[in-house]
């Protein structure tokens, strides 16, 4: 597959076209970002770990049903992903208390819930990725009633998954945030990335945070964070 033009520059990664109209390349950047955008800096090996462990976790949830854009990884930083138009809501699971929910509730992090929780943001810089409600993303026609419902069952799916798999290496699944596109044909897949970028990853004993909020935070030891995570999933 041939690589052409950048079609897109996000914060963490780029987009370019390929020979084939319906495959595109992601190409994942050491550049990190917080509170949107207003925070910058590199985290030095950030886009091979989280193209890496994206793929990982995307080849895990294939296998167990759930539909993702993912088609190859072509080098340690490279993916083949089909293309999709991309639902503009990001979509978060929480299985414990922490960041803006504690913060929003006035509550203290790491309260383990009775049921995982499902939130959606509105996809949008300019307004700050506001929360929204189901009814509102249909009436702003970001997504129909069908297609909310169907991002819900795969969203709670994936987090299934992902909380056995990570609760095997020592790690507990605090929250994460997981984007949907639409192929072609209008099937609703599972996109983006799933990375210590987009997920709170607690050890289980310990409690040390290994994920993005060692950056947002300013804790220090960032890259061993991201390392430490790679180590244990790719040691299974
Ligand atoms: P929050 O507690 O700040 O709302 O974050 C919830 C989860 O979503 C957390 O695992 C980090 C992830 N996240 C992103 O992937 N991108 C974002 O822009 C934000 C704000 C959070």
């Amino acid at each position: 597959m041939e690589k052409r033009e950048l079609l897109y520059e996000g914060k963490a990664k780029k987009v370019f076209a390929t020979d084939d109209e319906n495959v595109l390349l992601v190409d994942y950047k050491d550049d990190a970002t917080a509170f949107n955008g207003l925070k910058k800096g590199t985290i030095a090996g950030k886009g091979e770990i989280n193209n890496r462990v994206t793929n990982f976790m995307m080849k895990l949830l294939e296998k167990e049903g759930v539909k993702t854009h993912y088609v190859e990884e072509l080098s340690n930083r490279e993916t083949l992903v089909k293309r999709v138009s991309i639902v503009p809501l990001e979509v978060i699971i929480r299985n414990i208390s922490a960041g803006s929910f504690a913060k929003r509730y006035g509550t203290e992090e790491g309260i383990v819930f009775d049921e995982p929780t499902i939130e959606f943001s509105y996809k949008n810089d300019d307004l700050g990725d506001p929360l929204i409600n189901a009814y509102h993303a249909i009436a702003l026609k970001l997504a129909t009633k069908e297609e909310i419902e169907k991002i819900k069952a795969m969203a709670f799916k994936v987090n299934d998954v992902m909380k056995e798999f990570f609760a095997g290496i020592g790690i507990d699944l605090v929250d994460f945030k997981l984007e949907f596109g639409r192929l072609s044909d209008g099937e609703i897949v599972l996109a983006d990335e799933i990375s210590p970028d987009t997920c709170r990853f607690w050890d289980s004993k310990t409690h040390e945070k290994l994920d993005k909020d060692r950056f947002r935070r300013d804790l220090g030891n960032v890259e061993d964070a991201y390392n430490e995570m790679m180590k244990r999933i790719f040691s299974k």
